[in-house]
Parts: structure tokens; sequence; C-alpha cells
């Protein structure tokens, strides 16, 4: 099996976000492997400066520890964007070549290609560096150009997606935990969402213990409410899984030591499938 052989087609692009430690990375990964299943090509890009997709993805430890992320490419950023990293102020080119990147970058496992971003810095406003530029320029490329089905492992909130790119990403996946202050993150992602004229906001629930879904459902409505907004739908509710702790902890994929979430990851699949094709 290889990357190239998988389907593409107008691939589905999904971006993970939430709250710090929430479980986007293991969402993301589930969601990879579960569209790799299917026979699609994916970008499984991990854009948060902590990389780990790559190891719940099942990726080997010794090439992902040869991986170097795209950030700290100091000769590809100044070959391409005409700057070194680092140079402030002076020229650079805004709009870089990115389209041969994807390909040349990633590292590959079936039907998935992982590529290692490093610390993408907020959009607009933010960081205007020759590796931000390039990085930005990468993102929306891999949102707004490829065929492959895209997942991207964000950091916690929207900042680090330009408003082109937001876009182009078909649904936000907001993981929330039991307890409200993934809540307030998850309201905190729709305003902004809603700011950047994103297309939709889905949430899903993770690490729910037994008899916790109402509890979750409860909270993440009640804090939309106190908030004027519309409740955030919830399409995937994983459960708490002491195995995934401890898959993370040993760098074993979590796809294979935790089958349920897997099967959550299965059944999200179908999910999002009929989610898309609602009209926005
Ligand atoms: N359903 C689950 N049940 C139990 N533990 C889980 C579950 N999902 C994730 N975890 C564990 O919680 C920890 C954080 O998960 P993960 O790394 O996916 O979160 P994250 O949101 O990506 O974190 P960060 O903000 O640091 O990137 C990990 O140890 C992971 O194995
Ligand atoms: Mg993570």
């Amino acid at each position: 099996m290889s990357f190239e052989s998988g389907r593409g087609g107008a691939g589905v692009k999904l971006a993970v976000c939430g709250k710090g430690g929430v479980g986007k990375t293991t969402v993301a990964a589930l969601l990879a492997e579960v569209y790799a299943r299917r026979g699609y090509r994916v970008l499984a890009v991990d854009a948060d400066p902590d990389a780990n997709l790559g190891a719940a993805l099942g990726f080997d430890p010794g090439e992902l520890a040869r991986v170097v992320p795209v950030a700290a490419m100091d000769e590809l950023i100044a070959e391409r964007t005409g700057a070194r990293p680092g140079s402030v102020g002076g020229w650079f080119a805004l709009n870089p070549r990115v389209d041969d990147l994807p390909e040349r970058l990633g590292l590959v496992r079936d039907h998935i290609r992982l590529l290692v971003m490093g610390g993408v810095k907020p959009a607009g406003g933010g960081c205007a560096c020759p590796e931000n530029a390039l990085l930005q320029a990468l993102l929306r490329h891999l949102v707004l150009q490829r065929n492959d089905t895209v997942v991207v492992d964000l950091e916690a909130g929207l900042e680090h997606v330009g408003r082109g790119t937001a876009r182009g990403v078909d649904a936000f996946l907001v993981v929330v935990e039991p307890g409200r202050r993934s809540y307030q993150t998850a309201r905190a992602v729709a305003v902004a969402a809603r700011a950047l004229g994103v297309r939709r906001v889905l949430a899903v629930a993770n690490k729910v213990g037994p008899g916790q879904e109402k509890v979750v459902r409860g909270g993440l409505e009640a804090e939309m409410a106190a908030h004027g907004l519309e409740p955030l739908p919830l399409v995937a509710v994983f459960p708490y899984e002491a195995e995934a702790v401890q898959a993370d902890a040993e760098g074993r994929p979590v796809y294979e030591s935790c089958p349920r979430l897997l099967q959550v990851a299965e059944d999200l699949f179908g999910i999002l499938q009929a989610e898309l094709e609602r009209p926005e």
C-alpha cells in the first residue's frame, strides 16, 4: 500500500483544536487512520510545536527523531522566501512556492503522509517573518489546493490559521473533555470561527467516563447559552480509556491499543460524511 495509490478526489479538510491536553492529537490520529483505512490519501499535519502526532500514528520513533520540522528548515525557508529565518523588517516573499513540499518533506506510512510543521505563529498581524510566511503558505496550500484528505492537529485555538485557510477547512472539530475550562475554549473557538467565516464548528467529547455524557452535553450547552451562542453540535463521544494514556507514554499508536476509540472514530467518519453533505 502506498500513499499515491490512495483515493484522492475532493478530500475532506479537517482541523482539530481544543484546550491543551483534551485529546486533539489522539482524535486527529484516529481520524487520519480511519480515512486511510478507507482508502483515502491522508495528509496528517502536525501544526503543534510540541509535535507528537507521528507517534500517535505509529510512525517509527527512529524516523520521527530525524524529522526536521518545516519551521526549522532554514535553507528551504531562505530558498523559497528569499530571506533567512529570524530576519525582521527586510523583504521576503509572502506567497512562496510550496506545492512540491508535501511530497518532498513528508514521512509516509500506508496512505498517510505526515507533515511536521513546527511552531506556526499566529496568522495576520502576528509574526511577519519568513518562516511563518512559508508555514502559512503551506497550510493554505494543503487546505485549498490539495485533493487529499487533510487532518490538521492544531494548537488550542484558531490564531494560527489565516482567514483564507480557515474558510477552506470543511470542519473544525473542537475537542472537549468533562470540565468547564474545555467548554470555555470551545466557546472561544466558536466565536473566533464565526469572525473568520469558518463553515462548521463541531464538538467532539473525549475522556468521557460512564454516565458523564449528559454532563458534558449540558455543560457545553450552558457555556454557549451563557454567551448567547447557538449550541455546538456534539458529533462524537470518545470514552475514557486508561489504555490510551499507557499507549501514549510508551509511544504506541492509539488505534492499535484502543479499539473502542477507533470504533468511535469510524462512527464519526460516517457522521462527518453526512454532516458535510448538508448545506452550511
Ligand atoms: N479517550 C481517552 N481516554 C484516556 N486518555 C486519553 C484519551 N484521549 C487522550 N488521552 C490521553 O490524554 C493525554 C493528552 O492527549 P493528547 O496528547 O491527544 O491531547 P492534546 O490535546 O493533543 O494535548 P496537547 O494540548 O498537549 O497537544 C495523552 O496522554 C492521551 O493518551
Ligand atoms: Mg497534541
